[in-house]
Protein backbone atom coordinates (compact mmCIF):
# COMPACT_ATOMS: atom_id res chain seq x y z
CA UNK A 1 0.00 0.00 0.00
CA UNK A 2 1.18 3.24 -1.12
CA UNK A 3 1.79 5.71 2.02
CA UNK A 4 1.76 9.19 0.97
CA UNK A 5 5.26 11.12 2.54
CA UNK A 6 4.55 14.56 4.41
CA UNK A 7 6.35 16.32 6.83
CA UNK A 8 2.99 16.99 9.10
CA UNK A 9 0.57 13.60 8.90
CA UNK A 10 -2.19 11.90 11.12
CA UNK A 11 -2.82 8.28 10.07
CA UNK A 12 -6.01 7.33 12.00
CA UNK A 13 -7.85 4.06 11.65
CA UNK A 14 -11.99 2.76 12.12
CA UNK A 15 -13.50 -0.90 11.42
CA UNK A 16 -16.08 -2.26 10.07
CA UNK A 17 -19.26 -4.15 11.91
CA UNK A 18 -21.53 -6.51 11.65
CA UNK A 19 -25.17 -6.36 13.09
CA UNK A 20 -25.34 -9.72 14.62
CA UNK A 21 -28.88 -8.84 15.90
CA UNK A 22 -31.06 -6.39 14.19
CA UNK A 23 -34.32 -5.23 14.71
CA UNK A 24 -36.58 -2.88 12.80
CA UNK A 25 -39.26 -0.99 14.05
CA UNK A 26 -41.40 1.57 12.38
CA UNK A 27 -40.61 4.64 9.82
CA UNK A 28 -40.43 7.75 12.31
CA UNK A 29 -41.09 11.20 10.60
CA UNK A 30 -37.74 12.01 9.78
CA UNK A 31 -37.36 9.18 7.27
CA UNK A 32 -34.91 6.88 9.72
CA UNK A 33 -36.50 3.76 11.28
CA UNK A 34 -36.37 3.49 14.85
CA UNK A 35 -34.28 -0.29 15.26
CA UNK A 36 -32.68 -2.52 18.20
CA UNK A 37 -29.41 -3.87 17.13
CA UNK A 38 -26.35 -5.34 18.28
CA UNK A 39 -23.06 -4.38 16.67
CA UNK A 40 -20.02 -6.06 16.46
CA UNK A 41 -16.92 -4.46 15.25
CA UNK A 42 -14.48 -6.77 12.93
CA UNK A 43 -11.02 -6.28 11.65
CA UNK A 44 -11.38 -4.93 8.57
CA UNK A 45 -10.07 -1.40 8.85
CA UNK A 46 -10.84 2.12 6.75
CA UNK A 47 -6.79 4.14 6.73
CA UNK A 48 -7.73 7.39 6.78
CA UNK A 49 -4.13 10.13 6.45
CA UNK A 50 -5.07 14.01 7.15
CA UNK A 51 -2.61 16.27 5.49
CA UNK A 52 -2.76 19.96 6.15
CA UNK A 53 -4.25 21.94 3.17
CA UNK A 54 -6.65 25.52 3.01
CA UNK A 55 -9.47 23.27 1.23
CA UNK A 56 -10.86 19.91 1.41
CA UNK A 57 -10.31 17.09 -0.63
CA UNK A 58 -10.13 13.52 -0.86
CA UNK A 59 -8.92 10.94 -2.40
CA UNK A 60 -8.34 7.22 -2.30
CA UNK A 61 -5.42 4.41 -2.18
CA UNK A 62 -5.18 0.85 -1.57
CA UNK A 63 -6.43 -2.19 -3.73
CA UNK A 64 -10.34 -2.04 -3.69
CA UNK A 65 -11.77 -0.27 -6.56
CA UNK A 66 -12.85 3.25 -5.83
CA UNK A 67 -13.87 4.23 -9.13
CA UNK A 68 -17.69 4.38 -8.04
CA UNK A 69 -17.33 6.90 -4.81
CA UNK A 70 -17.88 10.44 -4.76
CA UNK A 71 -15.08 12.84 -4.02
CA UNK A 72 -16.80 15.98 -3.90
CA UNK A 73 -18.56 17.57 -0.50
CA UNK A 74 -21.18 14.66 -0.95
CA UNK A 75 -18.45 12.32 0.46
CA UNK A 76 -18.79 11.47 3.92
CA UNK A 77 -15.55 11.86 5.33
CA UNK A 78 -15.26 15.73 3.62
CA UNK A 79 -18.73 15.98 5.47
CA UNK A 80 -17.21 14.72 8.75
CA UNK A 81 -14.10 17.18 8.11
CA UNK A 82 -16.59 20.18 7.72
CA UNK A 83 -18.87 19.21 10.95
CA UNK A 84 -15.94 19.44 12.93
CA UNK A 85 -14.64 22.43 10.96
CA UNK A 86 -18.01 24.33 11.84
CA UNK A 87 -17.77 22.79 15.50
CA UNK A 88 -14.58 24.24 16.58
CA UNK A 89 -14.55 27.24 14.28
CA UNK A 90 -11.62 26.10 12.64
CA UNK A 91 -10.63 28.30 9.38
CA UNK A 92 -8.44 25.44 7.05
CA UNK A 93 -9.09 22.70 5.39
CA UNK A 94 -7.85 19.23 5.51
CA UNK A 95 -6.88 16.61 2.82
CA UNK A 96 -7.40 13.56 2.94
CA UNK A 97 -6.45 9.75 1.71
CA UNK A 98 -8.38 7.05 2.60
CA UNK A 99 -7.06 3.34 2.07
CA UNK A 100 -10.44 0.86 2.09
CA UNK A 101 -10.71 -2.54 3.03
CA UNK A 102 -14.29 -2.58 3.98
CA UNK A 103 -16.01 -3.51 1.09
CA UNK A 104 -17.88 -0.86 -0.72
CA UNK A 105 -21.80 -0.35 -0.02
CA UNK A 106 -21.63 -3.75 1.36
CA UNK A 107 -23.74 -3.29 4.71
CA UNK A 108 -20.63 -2.98 6.86
CA UNK A 109 -20.25 0.62 7.52
CA UNK A 110 -17.36 1.48 5.32
CA UNK A 111 -18.31 5.00 4.74
CA UNK A 112 -19.05 5.34 8.17
CA UNK A 113 -15.42 4.06 9.46
CA UNK A 114 -14.11 6.68 6.82
CA UNK A 115 -16.19 9.62 9.05
CA UNK A 116 -14.91 8.43 12.34
CA UNK A 117 -11.66 8.47 11.40
CA UNK A 118 -11.65 11.42 9.78
CA UNK A 119 -13.26 13.07 12.80
CA UNK A 120 -10.34 11.69 15.21
CA UNK A 121 -7.63 12.61 12.66
CA UNK A 122 -8.64 16.45 11.69
CA UNK A 123 -9.38 16.93 15.86
CA UNK A 124 -5.35 15.77 16.22
CA UNK A 125 -4.29 17.46 12.78
CA UNK A 126 -6.12 20.49 13.96
CA UNK A 127 -5.70 20.45 17.64
CA UNK A 128 -8.88 21.11 18.34
CA UNK A 129 -8.70 18.73 21.25
CA UNK A 130 -12.56 18.26 21.27
CA UNK A 131 -13.60 15.43 23.70
CA UNK A 132 -14.37 12.37 23.14
CA UNK A 133 -18.66 12.62 24.04
CA UNK A 134 -18.66 15.73 21.20
CA UNK A 135 -16.69 13.91 18.87
CA UNK A 136 -19.61 11.35 19.24
CA UNK A 137 -22.46 13.55 18.85
CA UNK A 138 -20.80 15.21 15.50
CA UNK A 139 -20.66 11.52 14.32
CA UNK A 140 -24.06 10.51 15.17
CA UNK A 141 -25.01 14.05 12.76
CA UNK A 142 -23.36 11.92 9.95
CA UNK A 143 -25.15 9.00 9.58
CA UNK A 144 -26.56 6.36 11.70
CA UNK A 145 -23.55 3.68 12.35
CA UNK A 146 -20.80 6.62 12.85
CA UNK A 147 -21.28 6.86 16.34
CA UNK A 148 -20.42 2.56 16.60
CA UNK A 149 -17.45 3.04 14.00
CA UNK A 150 -16.15 5.77 16.46
CA UNK A 151 -16.55 3.30 19.62
CA UNK A 152 -15.83 -0.21 18.25
CA UNK A 153 -16.18 -3.38 20.43
CA UNK A 154 -19.87 -4.34 20.91
CA UNK A 155 -22.58 -2.31 21.36
CA UNK A 156 -26.07 -2.22 21.52
CA UNK A 157 -27.50 0.34 19.67
CA UNK A 158 -31.41 1.84 19.60
CA UNK A 159 -32.90 4.96 18.18
CA UNK A 160 -31.62 4.96 14.53
CA UNK A 161 -28.64 3.01 15.48
CA UNK A 162 -26.62 5.79 16.93
CA UNK A 163 -27.53 5.72 20.78
CA UNK A 164 -25.00 3.05 21.97
CA UNK A 165 -24.55 1.63 25.12
CA UNK A 166 -21.56 -1.15 25.39
CA UNK A 167 -22.10 -4.63 25.90
CA UNK A 168 -20.17 -7.49 27.11
CA UNK A 169 -18.39 -9.82 25.35
CA UNK A 170 -16.24 -12.27 25.63
CA UNK A 171 -13.07 -13.99 23.90
CA UNK A 172 -13.00 -13.17 20.15
CA UNK A 173 -15.90 -14.58 17.40
CA UNK A 174 -14.42 -15.84 13.78
CA UNK A 175 -15.93 -14.85 10.72
CA UNK A 176 -16.09 -15.25 6.70
CA UNK A 177 -17.58 -12.54 4.81
CA UNK A 178 -18.86 -13.28 1.48
CA UNK A 179 -18.63 -10.05 -0.66
CA UNK A 180 -20.61 -9.25 -3.60
CA UNK A 181 -19.57 -7.46 -6.92
CA UNK A 182 -22.77 -4.90 -6.61
CA UNK A 183 -23.84 -2.95 -3.95
CA UNK A 184 -27.31 -2.36 -2.20
CA UNK A 185 -28.45 1.09 -1.34
CA UNK A 186 -29.24 0.93 2.40
CA UNK A 187 -32.58 2.98 2.14
CA UNK A 188 -33.88 0.77 -1.02
CA UNK A 189 -33.74 -2.52 1.29
CA UNK A 190 -35.22 -0.11 4.08
CA UNK A 191 -37.85 0.99 1.54
CA UNK A 192 -38.75 -2.80 0.37
CA UNK A 193 -38.55 -3.77 4.13
CA UNK A 194 -41.75 -1.06 4.51
CA UNK A 195 -43.58 -2.82 0.75
CA UNK A 196 -43.26 -5.71 2.47
CA UNK A 197 -44.81 -4.43 5.81
CA UNK A 198 -47.45 -2.82 3.58
CA UNK A 199 -48.47 -5.86 1.58
CA UNK A 200 -48.49 -7.85 4.67
CA UNK A 201 -50.34 -5.82 7.39
CA UNK A 202 -51.33 -8.01 9.81
CA UNK A 203 -47.74 -8.51 10.10
CA UNK A 204 -47.06 -4.89 10.99
CA UNK A 205 -48.31 -5.01 14.83
CA UNK A 206 -45.00 -6.37 16.52
CA UNK A 207 -42.97 -4.55 14.33
CA UNK A 208 -44.85 -1.81 15.74
CA UNK A 209 -43.81 -2.20 19.28
CA UNK A 210 -40.39 -1.12 20.82
CA UNK A 211 -37.92 -3.14 19.45
CA UNK A 212 -35.61 -4.68 21.43
CA UNK A 213 -32.57 -6.86 21.11
CA UNK A 214 -33.32 -10.47 21.94
CA UNK A 215 -31.78 -11.15 25.91
CA UNK A 216 -30.68 -14.64 24.18
CA UNK A 217 -28.14 -12.53 21.71
CA UNK A 218 -26.25 -10.48 24.71
CA UNK A 219 -26.29 -13.88 26.44
CA UNK A 220 -24.22 -15.23 23.58
CA UNK A 221 -21.80 -12.52 23.24
CA UNK A 222 -21.25 -12.57 27.31
CA UNK A 223 -20.72 -15.91 27.07
CA UNK A 224 -18.20 -15.61 24.34
CA UNK A 225 -20.24 -18.90 22.63
CA UNK A 226 -19.96 -18.95 19.06
CA UNK A 227 -22.62 -21.78 18.83
CA UNK A 228 -24.95 -20.05 21.17
CA UNK A 229 -24.60 -17.14 18.93
CA UNK A 230 -25.02 -18.88 15.76
CA UNK A 231 -28.84 -19.65 17.41
CA UNK A 232 -29.51 -16.12 17.96
CA UNK A 233 -28.25 -14.07 14.35
CA UNK A 234 -31.20 -12.45 13.18
CA UNK A 235 -31.89 -9.58 11.02
CA UNK A 236 -35.10 -7.92 9.65
CA UNK A 237 -33.12 -6.86 6.64
CA UNK A 238 -32.24 -10.08 4.83
CA UNK A 239 -35.48 -10.89 3.70
CA UNK A 240 -36.20 -7.24 1.96
CA UNK A 241 -32.35 -7.45 0.62
CA UNK A 242 -32.70 -11.38 -0.35
CA UNK A 243 -35.67 -10.18 -2.41
CA UNK A 244 -33.88 -7.45 -4.19
CA UNK A 245 -31.15 -9.83 -4.89
CA UNK A 246 -31.93 -13.31 -4.58
CA UNK A 247 -28.74 -14.76 -5.66
CA UNK A 248 -27.56 -13.93 -1.96
CA UNK A 249 -30.28 -17.11 -0.39
CA UNK A 250 -27.38 -19.43 -2.13
CA UNK A 251 -24.59 -17.60 -0.96
CA UNK A 252 -26.35 -18.61 2.27
CA UNK A 253 -26.85 -22.27 2.18
CA UNK A 254 -23.36 -22.16 0.43
CA UNK A 255 -21.87 -21.06 3.43
CA UNK A 256 -23.52 -23.23 5.80
CA UNK A 257 -23.28 -26.21 3.62
CA UNK A 258 -19.48 -25.51 3.67
CA UNK A 259 -19.12 -25.65 7.71
CA UNK A 260 -20.21 -21.85 9.13
CA UNK A 261 -22.23 -22.25 11.97
CA UNK A 262 -24.82 -19.82 10.46
CA UNK A 263 -24.93 -17.03 7.84
CA UNK A 264 -26.22 -13.62 8.14
CA UNK A 265 -26.82 -10.59 5.79
CA UNK A 266 -24.72 -8.05 7.27
CA UNK A 267 -26.36 -4.46 8.03
CA UNK A 268 -28.39 -3.82 4.43
CA UNK A 269 -25.86 -6.38 2.82
CA UNK A 270 -25.31 -7.67 0.35
CA UNK A 271 -22.15 -8.17 2.27
CA UNK A 272 -23.21 -12.29 4.37
CA UNK A 273 -21.06 -12.96 7.16
CA UNK A 274 -20.63 -16.45 8.55
CA UNK A 275 -20.08 -17.09 11.72
CA UNK A 276 -17.53 -20.06 12.64
CA UNK A 277 -16.09 -22.34 15.28
CA UNK A 278 -12.60 -21.03 15.29
CA UNK A 279 -9.70 -20.37 12.80
CA UNK A 280 -9.62 -23.48 11.27
CA UNK A 281 -12.95 -23.54 10.15
CA UNK A 282 -12.45 -20.03 9.09
CA UNK A 283 -9.85 -20.89 6.64
CA UNK A 284 -11.80 -23.69 5.38
CA UNK A 285 -14.61 -21.92 4.56
CA UNK A 286 -13.06 -19.30 2.88
CA UNK A 287 -11.05 -21.67 0.85
CA UNK A 288 -14.49 -23.66 -0.15
CA UNK A 289 -16.28 -20.03 -0.86
CA UNK A 290 -13.27 -19.48 -3.21
CA UNK A 291 -13.32 -22.47 -4.83
CA UNK A 292 -17.09 -21.69 -5.85
CA UNK A 293 -15.44 -18.44 -7.15
CA UNK A 294 -17.57 -16.54 -4.66
CA UNK A 295 -14.53 -13.87 -3.35
CA UNK A 296 -14.45 -14.22 0.43
CA UNK A 297 -12.44 -12.62 3.55
CA UNK A 298 -11.87 -13.49 7.29
CA UNK A 299 -12.28 -11.31 10.09
CA UNK A 300 -12.20 -11.49 13.59
CA UNK A 301 -14.37 -9.24 16.09
CA UNK A 302 -15.22 -7.43 18.29
CA UNK A 303 -11.96 -5.03 17.72
CA UNK A 304 -11.35 -1.57 19.24
CA UNK A 305 -12.93 1.81 17.28
CA UNK A 306 -11.99 4.92 16.16
CA UNK A 307 -7.94 5.55 17.07
CA UNK A 308 -4.59 7.02 15.90
CA UNK A 309 -2.00 5.02 14.44
CA UNK A 310 1.75 6.34 15.05
CA UNK A 311 3.50 5.13 11.68
CA UNK A 312 6.81 4.11 12.14
O1 LIG B 1 -27.74 7.24 8.50
P1 LIG B 1 -27.45 6.65 7.18
O2 LIG B 1 -27.07 7.70 6.17
O3 LIG B 1 -26.49 5.53 7.22
O4 LIG B 1 -28.80 6.02 6.67
C1 LIG B 1 -29.03 5.78 5.30
C2 LIG B 1 -30.51 5.56 5.07
O5 LIG B 1 -30.91 4.31 5.62
C3 LIG B 1 -31.43 6.58 5.71
O6 LIG B 1 -31.59 7.70 4.88
C4 LIG B 1 -32.72 5.78 5.82
O7 LIG B 1 -33.38 5.70 4.57
C5 LIG B 1 -32.22 4.38 6.14
N1 LIG B 1 -32.20 4.14 7.59
C6 LIG B 1 -33.39 3.97 8.24
N2 LIG B 1 -33.41 3.75 9.59
C7 LIG B 1 -32.25 3.67 10.30
C8 LIG B 1 -31.01 3.81 9.64
C9 LIG B 1 -31.03 4.05 8.27
O8 LIG B 1 -34.48 4.02 7.62
N3 LIG B 1 -32.30 3.45 11.61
Amino acid sequence: MMIPEASTVVHARAPGKINVFLKVGSLQDDGYHELATAFQAVSLYEDVWAYPADDFSVEFSGSIDTSDLVTDGSNLAIKAARALARKTGFRGGVRLVISKNVPIAGGMGGGSADAAATLLACDALWGTAVSKEELLAIAATLGADVPFAFMGGTAIGTGRGDQLSPALAKGQFHWVLALADFGLSTPGVYAELDRHRDRHAQDIFPAIMQPSVDAHVLQALRAGEPAMLAETLSNDLQAPALHLAPGLARVLELGEENGALAGILSGSGPTVAFLVADTDSALELQVALSALRIHAVRATGPVHGARLIHDA
